[in-house]
């Protein structure tokens, strides 16, 4: 099996990588791939929060450092795809080396039509080697100045180590007149913008219930967007569903009651 290694990464924090990777996850499993979410932001993790794994016994914490086999920190989730959760406890943080991470990753070569790996934010090192353990990289922004800016700095570190960079995801968009534009976004960064997701308080719904918003909102526009994102990496067409408004149920009444 020809296995993608995808790191979803960002400069700036909190600008919705563990987001995009939760519910990536889940909307390529729905496609028909198999897909393993790995939480290689070993000092804040939070993909396990997000999809309810942040107690889970063996971790990538104990492959690093040797006390488990990656086999046995690999969780199959109830929608189908696997997790490699990371340690929550500040007491795992302790002999860790993360230098490790791209040979621990590659054992999952063969394992899955996907790894989508959850990075860091910023250019540390430990951002880096979730870079270098990949193949491919999708730049997560918001739309403002900062979170581009910050973006820049990872699209030309990405490119300098010769990562395809797949393009640039814009998360939390409003549509307001102070936002950069996609056009905007694109010439700053010299990538396309592959989706924009909006801002959308199911997200947050659905992060406190541990489950992807894909699942839990399957047709809010932030569930759409995803599901776009995930169609254009398989290299498929995605079709908006057709929404029945009251103005087309009524224009479909008055066209069938006058024959
Ligand atoms: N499209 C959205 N609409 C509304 N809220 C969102 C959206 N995307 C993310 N959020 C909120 O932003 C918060 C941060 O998102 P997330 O944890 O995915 O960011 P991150 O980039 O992984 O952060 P970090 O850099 O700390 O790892 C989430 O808790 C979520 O509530
Ligand atoms: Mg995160």
């Amino acid at each position: 099996m020809a296995t993608r290694l995808i790191c979803v990464t960002s400069g700036k924090g909190g600008v919705g990588k563990t987001t995009v990777v939760s519910n990536l996850a889940s909307a390529l499993t729905e496609l028909g791939q198999n897909v393993i979410a790995v939480d290689a932001n070993l000092t804040t993790p939070n993909l396990g929060l997000h999809l309810g794994y942040h107690l889970a016994g063996k971790t990538l914490h104990d492959v690093l450092r040797g006390r488990a086999k990656l086999n046995q920190a690999i969780y199959s989730h109830p929608y189908g795809f696997k997790i490699l959760p990371a340690s929550m406890s500040v007491n795992d943080l302790q002999n860790v080396d993360v230098g490790r991470l791209p040979s621990a990753v590659l054992g999952l070569m063969g394992k899955a039509d996907y790894v989508l790996m959850d990075s860091a934010a910023g250019l540390g090192r430990e951002a880096l080697y979730a870079m270098q353990a990949s193949n491919e990289i999708l730049v997560v922004t918001n739309p403002d100045l900062p979170s581009v800016a910050d973006a820049l700095k990872v699209v030309k570190i990405a490119e300098r180590t010769d990562k395809k960079v797949l393009g640039v995801v814009v998360n939390r968009v409003q549509r307001k007149w102070h936002e950069l534009s996609d056009y905007e976004i694109e010439k700053t960064l010299g990538h396309k913008v592959l989706v924009t997701i909006p801002e959308d308080k199911n997200v947050a719904k659905a992060i406190t219930l541990k489950m992807p918003v894909t699942e839990f909102a399957p047709t809010t526009e932030s569930s759409l967007a995803i599901k776009q994102l995930a169609h254009n990496l398989v290299g498929r067409e995605f079709h908006y569903p057709k929404i029945t408004t009251a103005k087309n149920l009524i224009e479909r009444l008055a066209s069938w009651m006058t024959g």
